[in-house]
């Protein structure tokens, strides 16, 4: 889409954000080939943005996990998968359920080793009630339903956590993505869905601030922001409330998925995706003034983070290198001897010839690495 098919809003949105750019379909499948044998776990794959998904990514190589709470979805969906002559799993999940998740994950491991890319997508829409003047048999408030922060906020931050954990244990230094489904209401409120916008809203505080502990594992953390789209989550009162209004379409939020999950290059983006198309927007598009204390703070945190990182990957690199095997043993008694041979033999005590502090100097070395 060129400037000048934006309607003068979305110019304005563009002007003040310049940190945004408009995405064609081929900018955001530039990057397909980089799906070719990935493993990407996808929740709530069964219908909508995850099924479209899961087929276009499965179509350019990538192994699929596809999990949803309707199995009998996703096990429709790896039959067309397959039948096409690519490679996907089915799994039941839960995403309210840790348990769950643990188990998904855990089959995907299992399966094929590592993961490489993860789209935290299932999501529900408001539960009806919550605004409700109900009381109860005690004339108290009734106590509201929390389907939908159970899987749109606590399900998914489930899902962001064991991705982020099994992301990190993937050896690979390519490609690793990690592809957060937030909506136009984590920008502004839906009226009577106090929930999925909190929700939502809550998910691009989890975008935001993950990015600065993705940077130094070299995870890329995107998030998709679709206006609505006409999928099995438009219930009748939201198609009303949608009705004679442009809408956006399931090609161009896969588009946008697809961008976010392929491109190593494309690293801390909002996708905001609506009637008028894809456009990307940078994290730090919101900051005020050009940053000023803010950055300053964030850069501080982020210095914080991979100092942290690499004490971490010492420690475990000590751990390793201490960890007890035959061979170190040998190692080891070839050292002491080494030692004893420098002191005693070479130089004798008290004297410092130069192959009995070389002999001395190496032992003690090779002791205390191992
Ligand atoms: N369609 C829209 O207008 C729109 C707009 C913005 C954001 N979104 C977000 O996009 C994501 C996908 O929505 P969609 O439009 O494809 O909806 P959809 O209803 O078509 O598909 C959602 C899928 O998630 C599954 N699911 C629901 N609860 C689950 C659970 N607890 N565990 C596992 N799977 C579960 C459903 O069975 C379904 O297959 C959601 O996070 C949604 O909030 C949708």
């Amino acid at each position: 889409m060129s400037t000048s098919e934006l309607t003068s809003e979305q110019v304005a949105l563009k002007e003040a954000l310049p940190s945004s750019v408009s995405l064609s379909t081929e900018d955001c499948l530039a990057s397909a080939k980089e799906l070719k044998g990935k493993v990407v776990v996808v929740t709530g794959a069964g219908a909508g943005f995850g099924r479209s998904y899961s087929l276009l990514a499965a179509s350019h190589g990538a192994k699929v996990v596809a999990s949803d709470i309707k199995l009998e979805t996703v096990e429709g969906l790896v039959q067309e998968i397959k039948k096409a002559g690519g490679e996907a799993i089915a799994t039941h999940c839960n995403t309210a359920d840790w348990d769950s998740q643990v188990a998904m994950f855990r089959l995907a491991i299992n399966t094929y080793g590592f993961i490489d890319s993860v789209v935290v997508n299932a999501g529900v829409t408001e539960a009806p009630g919550w605004l409700d003047d109900k009381e109860g048999p005690d004339g108290e408030p009734v106590k509201p339903p929390s389907m939908t922060t159970d899987v749109n906020l606590i399900g998914a931050s489930y899902t962001t956590r064991l991705a982020f954990y099994h992301l990190q244990k993937n050896p690979s230094t390519g490609l690793k993505s990690l592809v957060l489904l937030g909506s136009m209401s984590s920008f502004f409120g839906i009226p009577l869905a106090p929930m999925y916008s909190m929700s939502k809203h809550a998910m691009m505080g989890l975008f935001r601030s993950l990015y600065y502990s993705a940077q130094p594992i070299g995870i890329n953390v995107n998030i998709v922001c679709p206006w609505f789209v006409a999928t099995g989550i438009l219930d009748t009162g939201a198609l009303l409330a949608v009705a004679g209004l442009p809408l956006a379409t399931v090609d161009n939020v896969v588009s946008g998925i697809f961008k976010a999950s392929s491109d190593p290059n494309y690293n801390g983006y909002i996708l905001a995706i609506d009637a008028s198309g894809v456009l990307s927007i940078s994290h730090d598009a919101f900051f005020l003034g050009d940053g000023g204390y803010y950055r300053a703070f964030l850069s501080r945190a982020a210095f914080t983070i991979s100092t942290i990182k690499t004490i971490k990957d010492v420690v475990a690199a000590i751990r390793v290198a201490r960890r007890p095997s035959p061979q170190k043993t040998a190692i080891k008694a070839v050292g002491i001897a080494a030692l004893a041979w420098g002191v005693y033999g070479a130089g004798g005590i008290g004297e410092f010839t130069i192959p009995g502090l070389v002999a001395r100097g190496a032992a003690a070395a090779a002791l205390l690495v191992i």
